[in-house]
């Protein structure tokens, strides 16, 4: 296993590249199940989630090619199988994004159950009963979903999703997409990466209408398959946040690039709050020092409201603030695993329920563990405003959703080695 050594009190300057969209690569690359052709896919993060997701199709059957760091090469007619394993599953619970597309192509599928999660037990009912609407029998055998279409494939329906489910959605669009007949989805998720699957879906040959509002209809295509050859992944809007996050608690001057300023409104909105300015232009934001970061209030919501995956950042940067911030987690029950290894640093948070209430304090280096994806990169962002030296240790949660982070820390001027433990 490997940790992070990162030297405090830093300074950051300079500019720094924004990668592909992990969660927008997910489904995208699940897509490719529906498709007649062989599919390139290009701006893809090199992190271990997409290795992993793409590994799912290859032990599928599909032909699958990486052919640099950032593109692949993805041909799902050899499919022969449509059984996802558990060893799979277990190491990233968006496998299950192949049972919509793999039902909606074979009519049938078996998907190891993801079980509990670091930030919560997160379940998959809404998946299913949408599913089931659609006319798709479900068991659960052995610890797997084993989910079949009636003969003649999945019928179209009218489903109203009793929550708003990111990937659920994108599940949901892609089985309806080769349906028979249309299905109406309502409180559908309208996160970018939702749209960006709905839009290529749209462009390959299924109509699909209200792309970017919470109701979808979705014309499906009685089982023929998408004209799809080449799909470009979006920027990752969390992972710019997140180095604007890094520029916020140094207090430093930087910019992001190949990024998607219209992605980021809520996030943007709440830098201001605190203090800090910007120039923005179509693929780039510059964050400007605030003279004083101020304490800010956050409630994580859907989009376009404040991300639950810049939850733990902000938090971070709530740590060094002056005064007291108040963040409200209102998606997921167990998303504070950062607090404690937080508080290890020296920072003030006080935790009832889903509030935390954080007040400015000075952070002195530590020995930290990462706990979850967006909890690590807050362990990060505190080490390099900390006093002294602070290890983050199980970065293996950092692989999976950022492309290099210690490179690219690392060329804005920040000091951190990747080191193995003893
Ligand atoms: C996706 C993102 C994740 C992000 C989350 C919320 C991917 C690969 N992951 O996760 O980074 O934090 O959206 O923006 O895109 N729920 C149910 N039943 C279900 C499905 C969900 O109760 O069948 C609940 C969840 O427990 C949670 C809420 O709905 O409380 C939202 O979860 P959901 O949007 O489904 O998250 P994911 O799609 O798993």
């Amino acid at each position: 296993m490997q940790y992070l050594k990162i030297e405090g009190e830093a300074k950051l300057s300079g500019e720094v590249k924004i990668s592909g969209a992990k969660n927008a690569a997910l489904p995208l690359i699940a897509l490719t199940i529906l498709s007649k052709h062989s599919v390139k896919i290009t701006n893809l993060p090199d992190v271990t989630d997409i290795k992993t997701l793409i590994t799912l199709l290859s032990n599928l059957g599909a032909k699958t090619e990486l052919l640099n760091a950032h593109e692949a090469q993805i041909d799902t007619n050899s499919i022969n199988s449509t059984k996802a394993n558990y060893d799979i599953v277990r190491k990233m619970r968006a496998s299950i994004l192949v049972l919509g597309p793999l039902l909606s192509r074979y009519g049938h599928c078996e998907v190891s159950l993801p079980g509990g999660c670091a930030i919560g037990a997160r379940p998959i009912d809404l998946h299913l009963n949408a599913l089931e609407k659609m006319g798709a029998k479900i068991e659960i055998k052995q610890g797997y979903v084993v989910v079949t279409a009636p003969k003649g494939g999945l019928k179209g329906a009218n489903i109203s999703f009793d929550k708003i489910t990111v990937t659920g959605t994108e599940n949901i669009v892609m089985a309806a997409a080769l349906a028979n007949g249309t299905t109406r989805l309502l409180n559908a998720a309208k996160e970018p990466e939702v749209t960006a699957l709905c839009e290529i879906i749209n462009a390959s040959g299924v109509k699909i209408e209200g792309i970017g509002t919470d109701e979808l209809i979705i014309h499906g295509s009685g089982g023929k398959l998408l004209e799809l050859e080449h799909i470009q992944v979006i920027p990752d809007r969390i992972e710019a946040g997140t180095y604007l996050c890094a520029g916020a608690i140094t207090n430093s001057k930087i910019t992001i690039t190949n990024c998607e300023p219209k992605h980021l409104g809520s996030v943007l909105a709440k830098f201001e709050d605190m203090g800090f300015g910007f120039d923005i232009n179509e693929d780039k934001i510059t964050i400007k020092p605030a003279k004083q970061i101020k304490a800010v209030e956050i409630i994580t919501t859907e989009y376009p409201g404040f991300p639950t995956d810049m939850q733990a950042q902000f938090m971070a940067v709530a740590c060094v603030a002056k005064g007291t911030s108040v963040i409200d987690e209102r998606l997921f029950e167990n998303r504070f695993m950062h607090v404690s290894e937080l508080l290890r640093m020296g920072a003030e948070i006080k935790l009832n329920g889903h509030i935390a209430t954080v007040t400015g304090a000075n952070l002195t280096g530590a020995d930290v563990m990462a706990t979850d994806l967006r909890a690590s990169s807050a362990l990060v962002l505190a080490a390099l405003v900390a006093k002294g030296q602070t290890s983050v240790h199980r970065i293996y949660h950092l692989d999976r959703g950022y492309e290099n982070l210690e490179g690219k820390l690392t060329s804005l001027g920040a000091k951190i080695q990747r080191l193995d433990e003893k």
